[in-house]
């Protein structure tokens, strides 16, 4: 019979490189923990209308990408192609809106699925930590959401990633430049799927990657040049904000994000040694959303950072995280006597907060050792028959390879004692 394997477009994370999506997700999180959002867990699927109204009926992640399936009892569900919509969904049906305590400030870390073309960096299971701050107006909420982001990557000791900056308008202004927009484009020579999306969403257009479309562009008109005084004032006031934070930013009039939600402030951190798939996180306002799904107006503001290309850009930048040892202290049992005392003295290891292992499987003592060294612990501890009718442990030393006897009655003690 043939094994099976990861459907396509997806991986297993396997130790020891699991370990790096564990600790990525870690240093996410901890900028966010310290700055007053509260962990939310919401269903990896949801009814399928959400995304349609919330990402957005026009867009690529709705029309093609998502796993959408009925049930066996007749519900349209999807997989969740992203957090957004999920987390509003959520704090929307907890009241969280209406505590009296805006913003409402929530992470999130989880799978998503997207049915795209796979290729190095885009999979069709992948994993985002996020981040969204509902029900709040205010310049300093936006830049503190892209200041928590510097700071993850920076604390992972990232440094090849810009911040690309724009604002998209709000909907006194957007309509109107859309319709220049579209008026420009137009006039150039397109195929027929981009001349529908010029009627359906015309701001993707300026996001096309190929060529023909690229030259037709120049001389597009921009966004920049269409803001209402409101939308640039607030763009402006993020822009001085991020400055004073001393957070970098590259402003990018062509930035449009896959999602229809965005109003205002959108962004995008990109990592340039990560090829065509370099965008390590992304996000921005959506004022409107809440409203799109059938709440009430929530001004809101959030991002969410992909965990797989964070991993890619660490390597790319050769960065080794400095991983915590899984393992200090590895007991080898030499007989059936050694295996119940040390078995003893392992877990009261562990319950005193000592990372340690035994050798399973009645190994003898080379195969042992073998295992001992290969865990990475630094010490192994040894014991046969004659070492416990003395009532000592032999723990030897794995990088100096000294050995010496401990007192089998104070083990626990003395072994934390040295590893600390
Ligand atoms: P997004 O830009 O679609 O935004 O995704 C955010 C990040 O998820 C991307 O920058 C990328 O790192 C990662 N990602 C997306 N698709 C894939 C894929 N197929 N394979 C690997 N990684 C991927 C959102 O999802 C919005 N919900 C962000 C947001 C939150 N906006 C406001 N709040």
């Amino acid at each position: 019979m043939t094994i099976f394997q990861a459907p396509k477009g997806t991986y297993d994370l396997i130790p020891p490189d699991s370990a790096k999506y564990l600790a990525v997700r870690e240093a996410i999180a901890a900028p966010l923990r310290n700055s007053g959002y509260g962990y939310v867990e919401t269903p990896g699927f949801e009814n399928v209308e959400l995304f349609a109204r919330g990402v957005g009926e026009s867009t690529d992640i709705v029309t093609k990408e998502m796993y959408a399936f009925e049930t066996k009892g007749g519900d349209r569900l999807a997989l969740r192609p992203e957090g957004t919509a999920s987390v509003l969904r959520a704090a929307l049906e907890a009241n969280l809106h209406k505590s009296g305590n805006l913003p409402v400030k929530l992470w999130y870390s989880g799978s998503y699925y997207r049915y795209e073309r796979p290729q190095k960096g885009r999979y069709r299971h992948f994993s985002q930590v996020g981040a969204e701050a509902i029900g709040a107006e205010d310049p300093a909420l936006d830049t503190e959401l892209i200041v928590l982001a510097d700071q993850a990557y920076r604390s992972l000791g990232l440094s090849g990633f810009r911040i690309l900056l724009n604002s998209l308008g709000d909907r006194e202004c957007r309509p109107v430049y859309r319709e220049a927009l579209q008026g420009f484009l137009r006039g150039l020579d397109l195929d027929e799927d981009t001349r529908r999306r010029v009627d359906i969403n015309p701001l993707r257009v300026l996001d096309d990657k190929r060529e023909s479309v690229r030259k037709q562009l120049v001389g597009a008109p921009l966004l920049r040049d269409h803001l209402c005084d409101a939308c640039k004032a607030y763009h402006e006031e993020v822009r001085e904000l991020l400055t004073a934070a001393s957070v970098p930013f590259e402003d990018d009039e062509r930035l449009v994000r896959g999602l229809d939600y965005y109003t205002r402030t959108t962004f995008e951190f990109v990592h340039d040694g990560l090829g065509s798939q370099s965008a390590v996180g992304g996000g921005g306002r959506y004022d409107g959303l809440s409203e799109m799904i059938g709440g009430p107006a929530l001004p809101s503001v959030g991002w969410a950072l992909g965990v797989d290309r964070t991993v890619l850009a660490l390597e790319a930048e050769g960065i080794a995280l400095e991983l915590p040892a899984s393992t200090s202290v590895f007991a080898v049992p030499l007989g059936e006597e050694a295996r119940r005392a040390l078995f003893a003295v392992v877990t009261g290891l562990r319950r005193a907060g000592v990372a340690a292992d035994f050798s399973y499987g009645g190994k003898g003592l080379k195969g042992a050792m073998k295992s001992a060294n290969r865990s990475g612990a630094r010490y192994a501890l040894v014991a046969g028959e004659r070492d416990l009718a003395d009532g000592v442990l032999q723990l030897k030393d794995m990088e100096s390879g000294e050995q010496a006897p401990v007192a089998l009655d104070s083990a626990v003690e003395e072994i934390r004692a040295r590893l600390a």
